[in-house]
């Protein structure tokens, strides 16, 4: 079968076979057990571990367990259901340990949606825990910055709370095709933030323009969840405040037994140009 990987070390299409990923020119990459690739450079590797640490893609696998942010997958899912052509190639760009593509793809299949789900991640814990809820699709780790993705292979593209390099992403997408990017709205987990910091801010909310791609629609999609102790402290420690909270605001929230917190997400809508 090929795919819509190319090879890192020299730009040819990879076929993916059963053990191994390979281009025409005979470069190879082994496929792991769990069904994905690692098609990072040496180069590419600014440190052993890249991406988000293990322990904070295990709090996060967690959280997302417990079914709090289904609803922006299921808003996605409606988006992609009324753009996405059939069969199609969605990509998820930082795709974490894949709960969302798994979700997104189940539902669309079980509308009668042919899709082939694919994604990178450069956080090798967080792609194996991907492809192994989503064997049907093809997972590499990878760097945003350097996508070893075919030019125009893909129909859209999810990035969710990931890093974007829009050039890459435009340049993988078809005519026509849509980035889905999801980044949290104003008051997005205010009341932990409440809890943190003496002075919480709000987010930023501003439409930006990203070269090669135009800015279609803006939706906003939020839920207030009733958090038990564990589920509060699996989401604190996937965010970025984990690391930047005074202690004083970590204590206090890990003296909670129950919290009820605010999810707004701004799901932002761009075509390719
Ligand atoms: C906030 S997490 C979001 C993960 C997933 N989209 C979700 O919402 O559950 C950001 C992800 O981006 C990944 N990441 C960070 N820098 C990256 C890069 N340069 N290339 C690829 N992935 C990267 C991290 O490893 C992490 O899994
Ligand atoms: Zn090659």
């Amino acid at each position: 079968m090929s795919g819509i990987f190319a090879c890192p070390v020299c730009g040819e299409g990879l076929s993916c076979e059963e053990k191994r990923w390979v281009c025409p020119r005979g470069h190879s990459f082994d496929r792991a057990a769990e069904g994905y690739v690692h098609l990072l450079t040496p180069a590419q590797m600014r440190s052993k571990t890249p991406g988000d640490p293990p322990e904070m893609v295990r709090a996060r696998r967690d959280f997302l367990a417990s079914g709090n942010y289904d609803f922006l997958a299921d808003a996605l899912t409606r988006l992609l259901m009324e753009h996405l052509p059939d069969p199609a190639v969605l990509f998820d760009a930082g795709c974490g340990e894949g709960h969302y593509t798994r979700r997104i793809v189940e539902t669309l299949a079980a509308a009668g949606r042919e899709v082939m789900p694919a994604g990178v991640d450069i956080a090798k814990t967080a792609v194996r825990m991907a492809a192994k809820k989503v064997p049907s699709g093809q997972f590499a780790v990878a760097s945003l910055y350097h996508l070893p993705v075919a030019d125009g292979s893909v129909d859209a593209v999810l990035n969710i709370f990931s890093p974007l390099c829009e050039g890459e992403l435009s340049r993988i997408l078809c005519p026509g095709g849509r980035m889905y990017y999801v980044v949290p709205a104003a008051r997005h987990l205010f009341e932990m933030k409440e809890i943190l910091y003496p002075e919480p801010y709000e987010n930023g909310e501003k439409d930006v323009q990203y070269a090669g791609f135009r800015l279609v629609g803006t939706e906003c999609v939020s839920r207030r969840m009733e958090l038990s102790a564990q589920t509060l402290g699996n989401l604190f420690a996937m965010t970025p405040y984990f690391w930047r909270s005074p202690r004083e605001g970590a204590e206090a929230l890990q003296k909670k037994e129950a919290l009820a917190v605010t999810a707004a997400f701004r799901i932002c809508i761009y075509e390719k140009a």
